[in-house]
């Protein structure tokens, strides 16, 4: 089960056209495992089944708005992702099958040197360094697309983003009633990576 989970993940990543960032196996500070992979068009179930294991209170954390589910026009662009503009990688539970978390990036189009960023971790996840390996992961790939940096929105009490922001230097550039607006300077960003996650394993294509 967890075998042909692995290769399925392998087999998509194998098919990507863009195919630079490669599936890694990492360990996480408290053993457990997970796949960070690129997302792709054809994985609107499994944002979507990342979206269905958020809590209330992640949801509104993440879409700063009440939100009990993604439409379907969502979840197109979502997944309508080219590997330059508009990049996310996929964290999978290997135990279950299930996805774990999402990072993404988008590119702004007045300035193409910057990028919104987005990182989502299920919340069954939480607080085992997932978040900084997706980043971490997430700014490599970006400053191999020429992004220089990251801005982020995120709720003034999100305690759990400015943790993850801050470890990334993250600037606090605004501040309104109730958000803060951070930006991300790539080429100094060093996030205490893997802090709580152990060097990741490239995977042979079978898996072990
Ligand atoms: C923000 C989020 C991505 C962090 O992911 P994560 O996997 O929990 O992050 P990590 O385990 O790598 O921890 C990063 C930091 O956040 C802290 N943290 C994680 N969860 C926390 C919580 N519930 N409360 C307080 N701090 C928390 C960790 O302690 C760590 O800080 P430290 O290194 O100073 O100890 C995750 O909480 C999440 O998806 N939240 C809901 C959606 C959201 O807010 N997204 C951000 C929109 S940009």
């Amino acid at each position: 089960m967890i075998d042909s989970f692995i290769h399925a993940a392998l087999a998509q990543q194998a098919l990507s056209h863009q195919g630079r960032a490669a599936a890694r196996a990492v360990v996480l500070g408290d053993g457990s495992r997970a796949l960070v992979r690129p997302l792709h068009a054809g994985d609107a179930h499994l944002v979507a089944d990342v979206f269905d294991q958020l809590s209330d209170e992640s949801r509104w954390m993440q879409f700063l708005a009440a939100k009990k589910e993604l439409s379907a026009a969502e979840l197109r662009y979502l997944t309508d992702i080219d590997h330059h503009d508009h990049e996310a990688l996929a964290a999978l539970d290997h135990a279950a099958g299930r996805g774990a978390g999402v990072a993404r990036f988008i590119r702004h189009t007045a300035d193409p040197r910057a990028a919104e960023l987005s990182v989502t971790v299920v919340d069954a996840w939480q607080g085992r360094g997932l978040g900084t390996e997706l980043l971490t992961q997430l700014s490599a790939r970006a400053r191999q697309e020429g992004v220089e940096r990251f801005t982020a929105v995120a709720s003034a009490d999100n305690v759990a983003v400015a943790r993850l922001l801050r470890a990334v230097r993250a600037r606090v550039v605004s501040h309104e009633y109730d958000t803060v607006e951070y930006e991300i300077d790539l080429a100094h960003a060093r996030a205490r990576a893997l802090a709580s996650a152990r060097e990741p394993e490239r995977l042979s294509p079978s898996g072990r």
